[in-house]
């Protein structure tokens, strides 16, 4: 495996030929990253790997100064997995990157657009350096972070980048909690309130089937819980719309609070 930290040298590599498979990252890795990265090894001839905290994305300085970082053990799980290339830029090297001016999709003022202002903003910034340096002919992104995958899909497609993307399953620890770097700050008292709501959410699915969408019998639960919450919305996933529905196309989306910890989910 080769670590690359300069845009240029990556870009000089790669510019001539792109099957490549790429998986953005912004580190301490864990099985859903794993589980991406994968996917691309399994797809493509050659698979890089990038770990770039974007301070851009984060709306809150707090959350981007102790956002987990582990290095040592991110480049141990690359290489024993078998990647090609792992790109490690400093911020002047995606920033100073000059690309053309790109178009950005509109996005709908609602769950993590309504509560992290700028939030995509930064993360489309970072995708546009990183796919310009990087020209990919697959990028693997997860369904975790559902809102941010149908941005990026956007993106790409309005820019007519030739890359597609790949959506990968979440990857959950046997309660049910998504597997995120933050789960790092919870205790296992939290845990297992995550694999509760889960349940919770999975059950609620399974009871409203083609009924109505009542979010108020979610927040009463929440509420008896004192979990506190952003957001709890019924989404049809084909069209990325609020639904009134519970259907075969819906996913509850949730923003929630444990141990001062933001956790998102799609169900
Ligand atoms: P990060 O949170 O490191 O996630 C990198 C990729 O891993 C994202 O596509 C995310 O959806 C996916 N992922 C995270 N947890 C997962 C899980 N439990 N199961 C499956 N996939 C999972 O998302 C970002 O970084 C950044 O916003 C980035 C796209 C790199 C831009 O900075």
């Amino acid at each position: 495996m080769k670590i690359i930290k300069k845009s240029k040298e990556i870009h000089d590599l790669f510019k001539s030929f792109n099957n490549i498979g790429f998986v953005p990252t912004m580190g301490y890795l864990h099985k859903g990253h794993v589980s991406l990265i994968k996917q691309s090894l399994k797809e493509n001839k050659n698979t890089i790997v990038s770990i770039f905290v974007n301070p851009k994305q984060f709306n809150n300085k707090k959350d981007l100064k102790k956002y987990p970082k582990s290095q040592n053990s991110d480049i141990k799980i690359c290489k024993q997995l078998g990647v090609n290339y792992l790109f490690i830029p400093n911020y002047n090297e995606i920033y100073k990157w000059k690309t053309k001016k790109y178009k950005y999709p509109k996005i709908v003022n609602f769950m993590e657009h309504q509560f992290r202002k700028g939030h995509f903003k930064g993360v489309l910034m970072v995708i546009e350096k990183l796919l310009n340096i990087i020209p990919a002919k697959k990028i693997y992104l997860g369904e975790k972070d559902y809102q941010q995958l149908t941005i990026i899909k956007d993106f790409i497609k309005i820019n007519k980048i030739k890359s597609s993307v790949v959506a990968c399953k979440t990857v959950r620890d046997r309660g049910g909690l998504a597997l995120s770097s933050r789960n790092k700050f919870l205790k296992t008292i939290n845990k297992n309130t995550a694999a509760r709501v889960y349940k919770l959410i999975k059950e609620y699915k399974k009871n409203y089937k083609n009924k109505r969408f009542e979010i108020n019998n979610l927040m009463k639960w929440f509420e008896k819980n004192k979990l506190k919450f952003d957001y709890i919305e019924n989404i049809n996933i084909k069209k990325f719309k609020r639904e009134g529905k519970v259907t075969k196309n819906s996913r509850i989306f949730i923003a929630y609070y444990l141990n001062n910890i933001r956790l998102i989910d799609n169900i």
